[in-house]
């Protein structure tokens, strides 16, 4: 019953990559290398769209077309790693259960000179194989993938009707230990701000702006996109990405805001990942939430449910509960407020429905766990819970991160730009 709900896969974090572990995992390809870039020149979008909840399945995903011909496989979209990996038949040596068949590599394997490989090992790139590249992910729950970069072409359908099938780099997974957020997926889509993150790859190639946004429904689904004409800026907040913390999609230090006003929980660095379910706060902070959402409970008819092991709090009422609204008056909205610039603020909302959610036995639970128990150290995570019901849009060009409400069940339409 926990074990779907508890962490999502994914938030690719200070463990970073390992290139120096277990060189006895690592495979021999001795096939020649080739590489090529695609000329293209337009200037566009890609909308893909996303299947998927927080609760009950616990993650979303999309769906990617790989290979000559394309085959269909289901990732992960993770704005907190950037690398694209595929479970590999290359042959497998420990791959977990997937909606496809493993993807099966071609021979265009990637040399350990590529500056791809090299930016995926910043630091100690050693070349044990001229010939390929060796990689290994670890994510903050623990899970990994190991195996080799390969180059394939992906189909596309760009939003001015266009399809291209660009050259893209992967990695070919032939060595993967689950996490305990292990998700049956084909998978990660890594949306990160490397060089290897599919988005800095398409943008390489000029085919899209350095830009990608998701837009996660509360009612499953919703939408992901490469590029900038999906939305308009003028209806957008944004705040700059730090420059102190450049690893991952970071807008710096937060406040907590509890009903309007300020907690004094503060000096939280925070990292926007749409590789995690839930919102993580580091034990502090953590702390404090807990005493303020308790406070407001005391002397109101609900009370802990113990029993309820769907997430580390719950809450029962008389009845069960069937939605958010019948909650309404035992908890106030939060919001994490960031420094945007000289004496300005943004503020970053989240409605109920952004950090509880009613379990399947009518309990409210809370969706906000704590990240120094997962390892996460300082760092403080809003996952998708939090960012349901809103475009969240990552520019790499304008080293911004946005975000607006809006209507995530119906994919944009393009000429009418109409969100709400
Ligand atoms: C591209 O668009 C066509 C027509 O709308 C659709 O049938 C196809 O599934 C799309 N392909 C991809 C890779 O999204
Ligand atoms: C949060 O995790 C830390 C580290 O495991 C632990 O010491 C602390 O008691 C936890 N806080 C709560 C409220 O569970």
């Amino acid at each position: 019953m926990k074990a779907r709900v508890i962490l999502a896969l994914s938030f690719l974090l200070i463990l970073g990559i390992n290139v120096s572990a277990s060189d006895d995992r690592r495979k021999r390809w001795w096939d020649w290398p080739s590489s090529s870039k695609a000329g293209n020149s337009i200037c566009s979008s890609v909308v893909l769209p996303l299947y998927g909840n927080v609760y009950p399945q616990g993650f979303y995903y999309a769906q990617i077309n790989i290979g000559h011909p394309p085959r269909p496989y289901f990732v992960d979209p993770d704005t907190g790693s950037d690398l694209t990996w595929l479970q590999c038949d290359a042959p497998c040596v420990h791959c977990t259960q997937a909606p496809h068949p493993y993807y099966r590599p071609n021979n265009d394997l990637v040399p350990c000179k590529d500056p791809l490989c090299a930016s995926l090992h910043a630091g100690d790139h050693r070349c044990d194989d001229p010939g390929q590249c060796d990689y290994e992910v670890e994510y903050a729950d623990g899970g990994s993938s190991l195996g080799v970069l390969i180059n394939d072409v992906s189909l596309v359908n760009l939003t001015t009707g266009v399809r291209i099938t660009p050259r893209v780099t992967i990695g070919c997974g032939y060595d993967q230990i689950p996490g305990p957020s292990y998700q049956p997926l084909d998978g990660v889509l890594g949306l990160g701000k490397g060089k290897t993150g599919i988005v800095s790859q398409l943008h390489s190639q000029g085919l899209i702006r350095n830009v990608v946004g998701h837009c996660f429904s509360s009612r499953g689904g919703g939408f992901l996109f490469f590029g900038d004409d999906v939305y308009d800026p003028l209806r957008i907040v944004s705040t700059p990405m730090s420059r102190d913390y450049r690893k991952h999609y970071s807008p710096g230090y937060g406040e907590v805001i509890y009903g309007g006003k300020q907690t004094g929980l503060k000096n939280l660095l925070v990292i926007f990942d749409s590789g995690s379910s839930f919102t993580y706060l580091s034990s502090q902070a953590y702390e404090g939430l807990l005493y303020l959402v308790t406070k407001e409970l005391s002397g109101k008819p609900i009370k802990e449910a113990l029993d309820d092991k769907t997430l580390p709090f719950c809450w029962k009422g008389r009845k069960p509960f069937r939605s958010i609204k019948d909650v309404s008056k035992y908890f106030k909205p939060l919001a994490l407020r960031f420094s945007s610039g000289w004496r300005s603020k943004t503020q970053f909302e989240i409605p109920l429905e952004g950090y509880l959610l009613i379990s399947s036995r009518g309990n409210v639970c809370l969706g906000i766990l704590n990240g120094t128990e997962v390892g996460l150290q300082n760092f403080n995570i809003i996952g998708d819970i939090s960012m349901q019901d809103k475009m969240v849009i990552y520019d790499n060009e304008k080293q911004t991160i946005g975000w607006t409400t809006a209507n995530c069940d119906r994919p944009p339409k393009l000429d009418t730009r109409a969100f709400d």
